[in-house]
C-alpha cells in the first residue's frame, strides 16, 4: 500500500488529528464552563430566589424555567421585592458588562449583593455562559412596590433588620 507512506498522507492525518484534539478541547472547555455555571447557581442559592417555587417544591422545578424570575413577594422595612428574571436580564447585556455589574451591584433585600460581589471573575463568566445557553424566557417578575403601597399577593412578609453589632 504505496499511499499509506505517502508523506503528505500522513501529514493531513496528523494535522487532522490535532485538528480534532483541538475542536475537542474547545467543546470540553465549553461544556466546563457551563456545568459550572449550573453548579454556581445551584450552590449560590440563586434558584432558591429566582426561579418560581423552587424552594417550595424543594429544587423540583425544570431546568427550562430556572432563574426566569419570581412573582412571590419579599415583604419588609424596605418595601417588597420580587426576585428580578435573570434570564432576560442578563440577555440584554454583554458577560464583560455583566463581570462589572455583578462585582458593584447593591440590590434591596433579601437578595445577598454582598456575596455576589465577592463571586470570583471566572465563576461570574460561567454563570453568565450557562444563564445565556438557557436563553431569555418567561415574563418580568413584578415591580419593586415601595413600604407604603400595599403589594400584590403571595408575599412574605418579614420583621424589620435588627440594628447594626
Ligand atoms: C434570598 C433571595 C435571593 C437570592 C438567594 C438571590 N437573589 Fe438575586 N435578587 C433577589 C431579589 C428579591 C432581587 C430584587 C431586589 C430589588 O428589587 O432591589 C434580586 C435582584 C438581583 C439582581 C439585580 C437585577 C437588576 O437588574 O437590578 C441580580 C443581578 C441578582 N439578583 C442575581 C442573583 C444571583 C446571581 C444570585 C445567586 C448568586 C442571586 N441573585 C441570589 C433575591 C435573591
Amino acid at each position: 500500500m504505496k499511499w499509506i507512506k505517502n508523506g503528505s498522507f500522513r501529514g493531513a492525518v496528523c494535522c487532522a488529528a490535532l485538528l480534532l484534539t483541538g475542536l475537542a478541547l474547545v467543546a470540553s472547555e465549553k461544556t466546563d464552563m457551563l456545568e459550572q455555571g449550573r453548579y454556581v447557581a445551584v450552590m449560590m442559592g440563586c434558584n432558591d430566589c429566582h426561579t418560581p417555587n423552587y424552594l417550595m417544591r424543594e429544587g423540583n422545578v425544570p431546568e427550562k424555567l430556572w432563574l426566569t424570575g419570581s412573582a412571590f413577594g419579599w415583604r419588609g422595612s424596605w418595601g417588597t421585592t420580587y426576585p428580578t428574571n435573570l434570564r432576560n436580564r442578563l440577555s440584554q447585556m454583554t458577560e464583560d458588562k455583566w463581570v462589572a455589574f455583578a462585582k458593584n451591584l447593591k440590590a434591596r433585600p433579601p437578595m445577598p449583593w454582598f456575596n455576589l460581589n465577592q463571586m470570583k471573575e471566572r465563576d461570574l463568566r460561567a454563570f453568565y455562559r450557562y444563564v445565556r445557553h438557557l436563553g431569555a424566557a418567561g415574563s418580568e417578575a413584578p415591580a419593586y412596590v415601595p413600604p407604603s403601597a400595599e403589594p400584590h399577593p403571595p408575599y412574605a412578609t418579614f420583621p424589620p433588620p435588627p440594628p447594626a453589632q
